[in-house]
Order: structure tokens, then C-alpha cells, then sequence
């Protein structure tokens, strides 16, 4: 059902874990299914210098949080904030229709973070 990409993505994830002194974390929960993603986000400079996810969901949805943190890592918040499921499932070759929700909650929980991020810089300003 799955590509080699998927499936590479899915069996070695890149980028899990926390990151304890995080700028900012994003939680979302799918709707469809109750899986979970948080992500967690360095800022420097207004760009992401490391990104790390914890995703409690299927393998579509690890896998499209692993290759999410590696496409916006590096970027500007605004250039990360562009990235949308179907950016997350045409880099990973593609996923089943019934899959597609799956890679809705990397761009949400980034869009999360990004948010607390932001909301955090505004209260020490
Ligand atoms: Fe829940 Fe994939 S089935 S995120």
C-alpha cells in the first residue's frame, strides 16, 4: 500500500523527539482519527533551526511528519507556514486517498508551534 519512501520515512523517522528547551510546541489531534502530533521548534532569527516531532498515529502519519521536519527546517517561519499536506505527500511519492488526512497534522502542528512561538515573543515584548 505503502512506497519505499513511506516506508523509509515510517521505519527510520527523522527528527523524533523532544527538544526541551523548545521556542515553541504545537499539539493537533486528527479528527478523523484521534492520532496525535506535537512538534516542537527552535527559532532563531525568525528561521527554524530544528524542528522535532513526536507523532502517536499510523505509518502515513509518521512518515509525513518525518519528511515535513526535513523539508521546513532551515526556512524562514513565513516560508514554513506555506507547507501544505499535498507539498508533505507529493515529497513522500505520494499516499492512498483514504491516507491524505494523515499528512494534514505535520502543516497543522507546525502552524501550532509557529503560533506559540509567536504568542511567547509577544508576552516578553
Ligand atoms: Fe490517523 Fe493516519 S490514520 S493519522
Amino acid at each position: 500500500m505503502y512506497n519505499d519512501t513511506v516506508l523509509d520515512h515510517f521505519q527510520n523517522p527523522r527528527n523524533t523527539g523532544e527538544i526541551p528547551d523548545a521556542d515553541g510546541v504545537g499539539e493537533v489531534g486528527s479528527a478523523e482519527c484521534g492520532d496525535i502530533m506535537i512538534m516542537y521548534i527552535k527559532v532563531d532569527d525568525d528561521r527554524l533551526t530544528d524542528v522535532k516531532f513526536r507523532t502517536f498515529g499510523c505509518a502515513a502519519a509518521i512518515a509525513s511528519s518525518s519528511i515535513a521536519t526535513e523539508m521546513i527546517k532551515g526556512k524562514t517561519l513565513d516560508e514554513a507556514l506555506k507547507l501544505t499536506r499535498n507539498d508533505v505527500a507529493g515529497a513522500l511519492g505520494g499516499l492512498p486517498e483514504r491516507k491524505m488526512h494523515c499528512s494534514n497534522l505535520a502543516p497543522d502542528a507546525l502552524k501550532a508551534a509557529i503560533e506559540n512561538f509567536r504568542a511567547k515573543s509577544a508576552e516578553k515584548t
